[in-house]
């Protein structure tokens, strides 16, 4: 898989590989568009020939341990999972961040997620706590976060 900065042309099959895997729980399309154009916000795209199978968005910010980057969004195209792809963007952010000196990475994630949330604690991720009723239905987030 060939990791890139997503581009304006690739916002709908971002929003495609979104609405399957989220459902109404996704980001609007508009939402994708404005991330495009915001400072310390960043999106990538993981393609395979011209087929976008994987997306991630993260910003920077500073946190309780410093500098940051929160991983905002992160989905692999449903007939594409198993194969590795989330974890390659893992790494691709896990390389970054040390490139820019950006020592922690954390992120929130649906308690019930637990395919998600087994990735990411195979990366190496851990849950720091619970943000109760945390999303708009009422459920709980897991705060997770990784050392880099
Ligand atoms: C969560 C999600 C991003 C994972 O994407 P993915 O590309 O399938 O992730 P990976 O393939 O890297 O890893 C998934 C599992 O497949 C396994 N795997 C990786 N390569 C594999 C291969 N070649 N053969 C079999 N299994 C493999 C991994 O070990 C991992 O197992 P684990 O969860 O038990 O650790 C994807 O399921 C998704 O888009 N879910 C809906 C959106 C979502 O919940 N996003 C996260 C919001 S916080």
């Amino acid at each position: 898989m060939l990791i890139k900065k997503l581009s304006k042309q690739e916002i709908g099959e971002v929003f495609e590989i979104s609405q399957e895997q989220f459902d109404a729980k996704g980001w609007q399309f508009e939402l994708f568009e404005e991330e495009l154009g915001k400072p310390d916000h960043y999106a990538f795209v993981g393609k395979v020939g011209k087929e976008t199978v994987c997306f991630l968005f993260f910003m920077f910010t500073y946190g309780i341990k410093g500098e940051e980057y929160n991983i905002l969004n992160l989905a692999t195209k449903s007939n594409c999972t198993n194969k590795g792809f989330a974890t390659e963007m893992l790494n691709f952010l896990a390389d970054f961040a040390k490139k820019n000196k950006v020592l922690n990475l954390w992120l929130e994630v649906r308690q019930s997620n637990q395919t998600a949330i087994d990735l990411y604690k195979t990366f190496g991720f851990e849950i720091d706590f619970i943000r109760k009723r945390y999303y708009s239905d009422g459920e709980n987030a897991l705060i997770m976060s990784f050392s880099v």
